[in-house]
């Protein structure tokens, strides 16, 4: 991948740069802005060598959302003149990849700089249609974010701790196979521990399943699995601290319980390397304990610490901790991509 820094003579070029500001939005505010931070190296650097940029970005799922509070946030931080196009996922072309409207785009500019790692496991065509036409680079935080993933996934230091949570089993499957392997532990939390304790038989009430036919009874025979010991479960309208074994039908299981998190935090002191992502509770609804104390734990501790997943990030800013950890990722589906495969398509489209 080809590097910012090299380029030279940009004065007045016009610099298309992807950058991945989907980022939580509420009461049409922006509830968190790290992946706007993050891009502004990038994003500053080119405007003062005078170039002009001209930011593509998507914001939700359909492509129906205004990226107007994007927009109000980032003049915040910028008060140079920018354009930032609207929400990209609105045309059809950009997930179909169409070649027709990634060449429209690339026409538009003179040059393409991808600054939207959190994106680059999608093959669309602001990621990987553009560079097909433009001479294409890497942003900041983009080479950042290969450079201290690709160090997991070639130098791993042990007692390596690899810890996942959040939803999504389909995807994460293949990553915990993969760890299990790599790792001295791995500890599962978040919806996706449903999975694994209805697999091993137990209660699982109401709670979030996947229901897909995965065959992890590898994965529960191997000893180097650690699963929550209680659980905080949703009984009616309150919240209680149950053993796992204990759960009731007619109960929703949101987070971690106390037991499990110091099991959690007595891996954290002899690991060191500790790998997470994904919540570890269904926070949204006050399952949020485990993910901060286990935070905290991790923040306080001399292991080298690789924390990643959109979710996780915005608890890590409002415990403002973010300087406490060796790197937080931007990407969420990127990073988990990115490790279980050593690369992404975005990547390939730079090279
Ligand atoms: C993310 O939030 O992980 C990225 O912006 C990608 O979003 P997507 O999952 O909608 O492609």
């Amino acid at each position: 991948m080809k590097s910012i820094k090299n380029l030279k003579n940009i004065k007045d070029k016009k610099i298309l740069v992807r950058v991945d500001f989907n980022v939580p939005i509420k009461n049409k505010k922006v509830l968190d802005d790290f992946r706007i931070k993050k891009a502004l190296p990038t994003i500053k650097f080119l405007q003062k060598k005078g170039a002009k940029v001209i930011l593509i970005s998507h914001l939700g799922k359909e492509g129906t959302e205004s990226m107007k509070p994007v927009a109000l946030c980032l003049k915040k931080y910028i008060k140079k003149n920018i354009t930032l196009l609207e929400n990209i996922r609105k045309y059809p072309g950009e997930e179909k990849n169409d070649p027709k409207f990634a060449k429209e785009l690339a026409e538009t500019g003179d040059i393409y700089v991808n600054e939207a790692f959190s994106v680059s496991h999608r093959e669309h065509a602001s990621v990987v249609g553009i560079p097909k036409y433009l001479p294409s680079y890497a942003g900041f935080q983009f080479e950042e974010e290969v450079k201290n993933l690709s160090n997991v996934v070639k130098n791993s230091k042990h007692p390596f701790l690899f810890i996942l949570g959040g939803a999504k089993f389909s995807t994460k499957i293949p990553l915990i196979k993969k760890y299990i392997k790599l790792a001295d532990y791995v500890f599962v939390g978040g919806a996706i521990l449903n999975d694994f304790l209805k697999a091993k038989g137990y209660e699982i009430g109401k709670s979030l399943v996947d229901n897909s036919d995965y065959d992890i009874s590898s994965i529960l025979k191997d000893k180097k699995l650690i699963l929550p010991v209680d659980v905080i479960v949703k009984s009616g309208n309150i919240l209680v601290n149950k053993k796992i074994e204990e759960v009731d039908k007619n109960e929703i299981i949101l987070d971690i319980g106390k037991e499990s998190i110091k099991l959690v935090e007595e891996y954290i002191k002899k690991s060191k390397l500790i790998l997470w992502n994904g919540p570890l509770g269904k926070y949204e609804d006050g399952g949020d304990v485990g993910t901060k104390k286990i935070l905290k734990a991790i923040a306080n501790s001399k292991a080298e610490s690789i924390i990643g997943g959109g979710d996780i990030v915005s608890v890590i800013s409002k415990l403002k901790l973010e300087k406490k950890f060796s790197f937080v990722s931007t990407g969420g589906g990127a990073t988990l991509d990115y490790l279980a495969n050593g690369t992404l398509p975005g990547i390939k489209a730079l090279e």
